[in-house]
């Protein structure tokens, strides 16, 4: 695999500068992701795992792009979160040299409303484009940055997930008010132009040329001490031990309007 080939290369190049990284995790399937989750939950507050641990069908882990480093120092392995977050001199050196094996970093600190995480020194993202990698590590700006910026969803696709997720987190709040804390999205499918023949239902929607029809699972979080009844009869399933409400499946539209993006036709099917 490119990224692990790019990381061995990286890690070269750091050795050379004194600075020794391992690899702790790359690709992770959501068993273990939900392992993960029940670890950090048994060890920490619920928030503090929610701000260093996706829920699992939700990490970046499972596209196999993602890679958490550790780092040795005067051959003591330093794995943990908070004693990561300490080293900075080390992270600073590893976060120079990123961009140069077409790695990012992706949990910038002080984004975390951006990002939904927490500052994560620890965790590299690869980019298959080097040039892009360099420009997001110049400007110190998250991929959540960089994707507000793309227009053209048909390039990127990434992009139009983030304006569809940004739009219904929006859409959500209108509908739940305060009665959600966080949501989650994971797109099965964009239809990305109108010119796409999958489905006649599909078609039907007129898609204009920036709009982008979608289908969708997605998880919630309700705020405290709300029903989650309220949220569980719109289609969705409670996780008893999480605490979410799960595998709410939807389509919609994602509609451009000069400049900005809404939600419409947001149902069960098209
Ligand atoms: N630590 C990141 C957020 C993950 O679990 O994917
Ligand atoms: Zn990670």
């Amino acid at each position: 695999k490119k990224y692990i080939e790019k990381y061995n290369e990286l890690r070269d190049a750091l050795l050379e500068e004194g600075v020794d990284i391992e690899l702790d995790s790359a690709y992770r399937s959501v068993s273990r992701q939900e392992e993960l989750w029940k670890e950090f939950e048994e060890e920490y507050w619920i928030d503090y795992t929610q701000k260093y641990v996706a829920v699992p069908w939700y990490s970046e882990h499972h596209t196999a792009l993602a890679i958490d480093i550790c780092i040795k120092k005067d051959w003591e392995l330093i794995y943990d979160n908070d004693e990561m977050t300490e080293e900075r001199e080390i992270f600073a050196k590893v976060h120079e040299k990123l961009a140069d094996y077409w790695f990012i970093l992706r949990y910038l600190e002080g984004k975390d409303d951006m990002t939904w995480y927490g500052y994560e020194p620890w965790h590299l993202r690869y980019i298959n484009d080097p040039t892009l990698a360099k420009e997001i590590m110049d400007k110190n700006i998250t991929y959540e940055e960089y994707l507000a910026t793309v227009t053209n969803f048909e390039k990127n696709e990434d992009a139009a997930k983030y304006q569809i997720s940004i739009a219904l987190q929006k859409y959500l709040k209108e509908v739940y008010g305060d009665k959600i804390a966080y949501s989650r999205f994971d797109f099965t499918k964009l239809y990305i132009n109108d010119e796409d023949k999958s489905s006649d239902s599909v078609k039907k929607l007129n898609l204009g040329k920036n709009d982008v029809a979608f289908e969708v699972t997605y998880q919630v979080l309700p705020a405290e001490g709300v029903d989650v009844n309220e949220i569980t009869n719109k289609g969705g399933s409670l996780d008893e031990q999480l605490g979410w409400v799960t595998n709410i499946s939807r389509v919609g539209v994602l509609k451009y309007n000069n400049g900005s993006y809404t939600i419409t036709n947001f149902k069960t099917n098209f």
